[in-house]
């Protein structure tokens, strides 16, 4: 068992994610009796301000974020006694030394930088904790995505990071890992006898994987413009989703045995090339519509200027190995779809030979398995049975929904913030539900095929209009292979 962090400095404090994420999730784990009461949290960002105005921002952040029945003032005043917080620029690679200072003692003892920072940083912030002396044998690291724009990239931060930390103290966040549904896929893969036996391409037909959003930019255009969706969605969460959908049984839920067999996964996945990308994918970007409802701005109104980034993506995957041959895995995600959901669909093949097709029942629906993943979070099968009757004019079959939801089976729990699990994880040590670094880099490789591919053809992102499916070659990427998104 790892050591536990005894200091937690968090880089990028005054941002939006901090605000946002990591103090309600913290306030929780403190409030919950998580924490150990000698962890101490330095907050850190390039604003010069003292202990008092940083607790004013930490205060603020718990107030908006965080339901009223949650804050309790004897609880908000002891977690803020555990903040300190020291100015950091990591850009000019000034403050170190007065962190240091302010460790004093703590200095070679567990301590944890969480980097919620631009990417650009996260090579010099590792190296300035080295250089001050902060990072120890004991001394971990978190950073969120994205790691590199590409494969060379991310292997140059990994090599940056990397000289200061070694592999098994460094934590690469997917925030789509701390979901409880999205751990709950291992569960239901791993711990029912039911499903495992019919998981491969004798009895599945095609996957599905759905990452729908309603939002647009959200005040992200640095960001988001340059980067798009397949960057933003698929080399992380969606790839996260498909590994854990497509990969090998684990012998153990280890952080070893679970990252070396969705490394293998993610190896198997076909390259693109330019010669079939055309066929097996499809760039959009949103025009002006309507959301729920409400009139939204298109992209490059939002943006202000014209551009070739993509808001959506749709890809029909293949995985080379034994389990999966000829099984396609559509994957799609995009921003301003009509709904936010998060979705698998496995659609299994149909029976082999129907025995009630001469009493009147010609057609019977192959069966299909739906797992919500957000916002509502349920597991849906869909089976044919037998409506009530005499049978007189011929056999009436039915499809029928076994339904459980997750939510009314586990109703009064709370739903954990996914940043809970994962700060929580990152403090004691345990890199389950972190991205290891052959893990990125092969998810990296995927993507560079694609992106290489459109950039041989020249392939420019399809309108749709803000509140739709996405481009309607989106639904013909399918529908060609008699298959139909579920919508
Ligand atoms: C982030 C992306 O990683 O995930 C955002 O950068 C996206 O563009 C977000 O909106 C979606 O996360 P969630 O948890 O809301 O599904």
């Amino acid at each position: 068992m790892s050591v536990k962090v005894e200091t937690l400095i968090l880089f990028g404090a005054t941002g939006d994610l901090a605000q946002r994420m990591l103090f309600p999730s913290l306030y929780n784990l403190h409030v919950d009796g998580l924490l150990a009461d000698e962890l101490t949290i330095i907050s850190s960002g390039r604003s010069r301000m003292d202990r008092a105005a940083s607790h004013r921002l930490v205060r603020e952040a718990l107030g908006e974020h965080l339901p009223a029945d949650r804050l309790d003032e004897a609880q908000i005043a002891s977690f803020l006694e555990r903040i300190d917080y020291c100015p950091v620029d990591a850009g000019a690679g000034t403050g170190y030394d007065d962190l240091a200072a302010m460790l004093g003692d703590r200095l070679g003892r567990p301590i944890g930088a969480y980097l919620s920072t631009p990417p650009s940083m996260f090579g010099p912030i590792a190296q300035g904790l080295n250089g001050a002396g902060i990072a120890c044998a004991e001394c971990r690291i978190a950073m969120e995505k994205p790691i590199g724009q590409d494969l060379a990239s991310s292997r140059e931060v990994n090599e940056q990071v990397g000289s200061a930390f070694a592999e098994d103290h460094i934590f690469r966040i997917d925030h789509y890992l701390g979901k409880e549904t999205v751990q709950n896929l291992l569960a239901l893969r791993f711990a029912n006898m039911l499903f495992e036996p019919l998981w491969n391409a004798q009895a599945i037909d095609h996957v599905q994987i759905t990452v729908a959003e309603t939002v647009g930019l959200e005040g992200r255009v640095s960001y988001y413009d340059g980067v798009g969706a397949l960057k933003d969605m698929v080399q992380n969460h969606m790839l996260q989703l498909l590994a854990i959908i497509a990969m090998e049984p684990p012998a153990s839920v280890s952080s070893t045995a679970v990252r070396d067999e969705k490394v293998k996964l993610l190896r198997s996945l076909r390259k693109l090339k330019a010669e079939d990308v055309k066929a097996h994918s499809v760039k959009g970007q949103y025009t002006s519509g309507a959301v729920n409802g409400a009139a939204v701005a298109g992209y490059a109104d939002e943006l202000g200027h014209p551009s070739n980034t993509e808001t959506f993506v749709a890809i029909k995957a293949f995985i080379d190995n034994w389990r999966w041959k000829g099984v396609p895995f559509y994957l799609r995600t995009g921003k301003r779809m009509p709904q936010r959901k998060s979705e698998v669909l496995i659609q299994f093949k149909p029976v082999p030979h129907n025995i009630f097709a001469r009493v009147g029942a010609a057609k019977l629906d192959a069966n299909s398995m739906i797992i919500n993943l957000q916002p509502e979070e349920n597991i849906r099968v869909k089976v044919m049975a037998k409506q009530p009757g005499l049978d007189r004019g011929g056999v009436k079959l039915k499809e029928v929904t076994l339904d459980v939801s997750l939510s009314h089976s586990f109703e009064g729990e709370r739903r954990r913030i996914a940043y809970e699990r994962l700060l929580l994880d990152f403090i004691e040590g345990d890199q389950t539900l972190f991205v290891r670094r052959d893990e990125v880099e092969a998810q990296w490789q995927w993507i560079d095929s694609i992106r290489d591919a459109w950039a041989a053809i020249d392939m420019a992102p399809q309108t749709y209009t803000a509140g739709s499916w996405g481009p309607s070659s989106a639904i013909a990427l399918i529908e060609r292979d008699g298959a139909s998104w579920h919508d």
